[in-house]
């Protein structure tokens, strides 16, 4: 079955609800037995039976399936927010002495978590450019336990190399973390290339209409185990309301992802010739430095993507954003709406790195939504007009 028809239909089971073609909402954080017998059997499988919902919920547990489902693997934990299915493996795997590599252009969060409260739990953080994920051997010491990646990046788009990376790190025993969320499960399948475990902010393109924040996390049935009950003990579970939502976000994620492929190209090739424009960074584009490797590993893109306008004034900056009307300025990305996102304060805390990667003021990253391109198309247009306008 193709994977565009078992999105709609995997795992759903009507015959056990009426007839209902969409999974009942169980609000219920309880779940009660009238057998001992019952209750034990239950008890003794609390992460995989309804007994209490911060550790199973029917209706959570179905977008669980799904997830592992898409992502090629056995098991899915469904956290409340992105950060939820991040911080869970790297707390219930690493332990105190425990050296952890992260690729440097990771998602400012994490990278925050891994230096404030990682280091404080002795926990050894070490950074590495996206350049040296082909042969991170040099890298590695005999306390390395995990190599969290994020391929694309979700500020630079910088990518690396993960069959390269889970080869070096498999035969080592070395956990391999990816976030999966610029991709999807769609567009890329880390586990089918080596990586252990996966995660997501569903909050993006899987719920896909900025009315939730979600977490996803895929792995196997071993690892699951491991990270399981150090997730239900952290609280970070999603509501059955919330997982409802991604539910229903999930049956048209292939077309949104269509859509926002192609218009996202049609838009970056659009910026990449205009002259108030100097660099469009794309992995779809063929000039991108990771292109090739995209072409590679993913089977698609998505719609994030960010372009440097020739250097010029605050007032044109300025000029150039609030002119235009149908792009909201905004953090989050992935939902049905197009928003623009001014660098200047991204990896404040970071300025070498801000400098090595020209994330300068003239800088902005764009979530490429369901709006018809041509209108999007004129809308940057007249910021353009706008910014020439300030420059003069
Ligand atoms: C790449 C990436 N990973 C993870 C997250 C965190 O997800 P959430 O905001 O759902 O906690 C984000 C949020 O912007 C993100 O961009």
């Amino acid at each position: 079955m193709k994977e565009t028809t078992k999105i709609l239909h995997k795992g759903d089971t009507p015959e056990q609800y009426h007839g209902a073609v969409n999974p009942p909402v169980v609000h219920a954080s309880l779940f009660g037995f009238k057998t001992y017998e019952e209750f034990r059997q239950a008890y003794a499988a609390i992460d995989q039976r309804p007994l209490y919902s911060r550790h199973f919920n029917p209706t959570v547990n179905l977008l669980e399936q799904k997830i592992a489902d898409l992502e090629h693997t056995e098991a899915g934990i469904a956290f409340s927010s992105g950060m939820g299915a991040i911080t869970a493996p790297l707390i219930a795997l690493l332990s105190q002495g425990d050296h952890l590599l992260v690729i440097d252009s990771v998602y400012g969060p994490t990278r925050q978590f891994c230096n404030a409260t990682l280091t404080r739990m002795g926990i050894e953080v070490e950074y590495f450019p996206a350049a040296e994920s082909t042969n991170l051997t040099g890298r590695l010491r005999d306390n390395t336990r995990m190599i969290y990646l994020e391929s694309p990046g979700s500020l630079t788009f910088d990518l690396q190399d993960l069959r390269a990376v889970a080869e070096t790190a498999r035969p080592r025993s070395i956990y391999t973390v990816t976030d999966n969320s610029w991709a999807t499960p769609l567009y890329q399948k880390p586990i089918d290339l080596g990586i252990d475990i996966v995660v997501h902010s569903g909050t993006k393109y899987i719920a896909g209409h900025s009315d939730l924040t979600l977490g996803l996390l895929a792995c196997s049935a071993e690892l699951f185990d491991k990270i399981k009950p150090t997730a239900a003990l952290l609280g970070a579970n999603l509501a059955p309301d919330d997982a409802y939502l991604a539910l229903r976000g999930l049956r048209t994620l292939p077309l949104r992802m269509a859509q926002h492929q192609q218009s996202a190209l049609t838009i970056a090739r659009w910026l990449q010739g205009r002259p108030e424009v100097r660099e469009v960074l794309h992995p779809g584009l063929p000039d991108f430095p990771g292109h090739e490797l995209a072409q590679r590993q993913q089977t698609g893109h998505s719609s994030l993507f960010a372009f440097r306008l020739q250097p010029g004034s605050k007032k044109a900056r300025y000029a150039f954003v609030d002119t235009l009307e149908l792009f909201l300025i905004g953090v989050s990305w992935g939902g049905y709406e197009s928003l623009i996102l001014p660098m200047e304060g991204a990896f404040k805390n970071e300025p070498a790195w801000r400098t090595r990667r020209n994330l300068d003021n003239d800088t902005f990253r764009t979530s490429i939504g369901l709006e018809d391109p041509e209108d999007l198309i004129a809308d940057l247009e007249r910021g353009l007009a706008a910014w020439r306008a300030e420059m003069d």
